[in-house]
């Protein structure tokens, strides 16, 4: 039993949106993805997706694409990313409803893997585009998204926990945010993150080891679409 992580698949099965404009290392990754994923993970195993699943504006335009990950083997459990449009975060008992049994949607709960919580939210930082005031507003809708993962876990008895985020934990080249303090409050052992495309930007965050937690980037380009081994 093993646990896995990637993120940023950005499927488009029922759009027109080819990947392999974004670089040469986006040529043909659906295949890679599915290759890859059925190489490295086995039915027993746990998967966490961390968002920007589909370019699909609404559900019925995501479906296809969110089919293709349930048929993947192995639990998989998703986080939201900021394109998936399909994913209203209020409503995220319906699509856990809808795709029961098959996939799983991490967002205000958690999930546990062995005496693990996989706890999450999709995060944000500041990329530049929002007055500080949005900036604040959308930092902490999100903060308090995680505390709600974060303390639902901690109040069904877990006390070890990996946190998940689809936008890096820290502003560009920032080394601590409140995402980066609360993992520390809680003692999260890792922090697995990804959204950061090309290598630009993979050193926009923290990597490795901070203050006794390891930082995690798993944006598929990043790992060459093969999932990335967290437990
Ligand atoms: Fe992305
Ligand atoms: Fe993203």
């Amino acid at each position: 039993m093993a646990l896995y992580a990637i993120g940023d698949f950005h499927l488009s099965f029922s759009a027109d949106k080819p990947m392999d404009v974004f670089g040469p290392e986006w040529k043909n990754h659906v295949e890679r993805i599915r290759e890859n994923w059925l190489k490295t993970v086995r039915p027993e195993d746990t998967a966490v997706i961390t968002g920007d699943h589909s370019w699909g504006r609404n559900l019925e335009a995501s479906r296809a694409d969110l089919e293709f990950i349930a048929a993947l083997p192995g639990r998989k459990i998703l986080l939201r990313g900021n394109h998936d449009m399909f994913w209203d975060a209020k409503k995220t008992w319906k699509l856990n409803e809808e795709f029961a049994g098959r996939l799983e949607f991490l967002q205000n709960n958690f999930y546990a893997y062995g005496n693990f919580a996989l706890v999450g939210t999709k995060g944000y930082c500041d990329e530049g585009r929002d007055t500080p005031e949005q900036l604040e507003k959308l930092l902490s809708r999100e903060e308090g998204r995680l505390r709600t993962s974060f303390s639902m876990a901690r109040a069904a008895g877990y006390r070890r926990f990996v946190m998940f985020l689809h936008y890096p934990p820290t502003s560009i080249y920032e080394r601590e945010s409140r995402f980066t303090r609360m993992a520390e409050e809680y003692g999260a052992e890792a922090v697995v993150y990804s959204h950061c495309h090309g290598r630009k930007r993979y050193g926009d965050s923290i990597r490795g080891y901070k203050n006794g937690i390891e930082y995690k980037l798993v944006s598929s380009d990043y790992l060459r679409f093969v999932p990335e081994r967290i437990l």
